[in-house]
């Protein structure tokens, strides 16, 4: 086989020059920021504007603090939080339980654009879990049924036996009930970071924090 062509990684580099960011040009708080974003991202050709890279602290085996980060899918968003839906006994979901402290990160590299959202994580309510879960193709509800997400799998034979199983398991009910062991998290933020790349690598770069528990403040940050 030819051997693939060298990429010179370190000369790997673009000018960022698709926009600027400014106080005056930031809406009153971050969510209406977030939102005025998410709908230029999603009016774009990105891919899956809604994937966002969840970042976790957990404890490794000696008890030592441990990130990992992982995409998920967003759905939903409000001046309440941040949702994705996940398994509750992943490696993510397990973290979050020892230390709700998240971010998520929205990278959307196309727009020269990048938010992180930093809080913490606490579980959605039951009803809203459902009724998300009953809107997923009947194929996704017997997938979460048959995956034991994060858990060693000794090959792949094993995994579609785990979904064969589920669908016959479920073949005769017209609704699938909602796995225990599924369910969504909701990221209530106390600092949200917009970051437009700029020429130079003179980006502008602003956080909004909460100020009181009640006022959010814009501060421009260095980049
Ligand atoms: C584009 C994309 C979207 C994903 N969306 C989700 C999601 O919404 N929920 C989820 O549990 N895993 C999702 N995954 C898989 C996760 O990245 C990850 O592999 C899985 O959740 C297990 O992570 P953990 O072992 O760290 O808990 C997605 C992966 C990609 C690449």
């Amino acid at each position: 086989m030819e051997k693939p062509a060298q990429v010179s990684v370190r000369d790997l580099r673009i000018s960022y020059d698709l926009g600027v960011l400014t106080h005056d040009m930031l809406a009153q708080n971050p969510f209406d920021q977030f939102a005025d974003w998410f709908a230029q991202a999603a009016d774009s050709e990105i891919l899956e504007p809604n994937a966002m890279v969840v970042s976790t602290v957990g404890l490794d085996s000696q008890g030592n603090a441990r990130p990992a980060s992982r995409t998920v899918l967003l759905k939903d968003f409000s001046e309440l939080g941040f949702t994705f839906y996940t398994n509750l006994e992943s490696a993510k979901s397990l973290d979050i339980a020892v230390n709700p402290n998240v971010t998520l990160l929205f990278p959307w590299y196309e727009l020269h654009r990048q938010v992180i959202i930093s809080g913490r994580a606490k579980l959605v309510p039951r009803d809203l879990v459902e009724e998300y879960f009953h809107s997923r193709p009947r194929q996704s509800q017997l997938g979460a049924w048959a995956s034991q997400q994060s858990a060693r799998l000794e090959n792949r034979e094993v995994l579609d036996a785990q979904y064969a199983e589920c669908e016959l398991r479920f073949a005769e009910r017209e609704v699938i009930p909602v796995p225990d062991f599924w369910g969504g998290w909701e990221v209530v933020p106390t600092r949200i970071e917009f970051w437009q790349g700029r020429e130079s690598r003179l980006h502008d770069r602003f956080v909004f924090e909460l100020h009181d528990d009640l006022t959010w403040f814009p501060t421009r940050l260095s980049p």
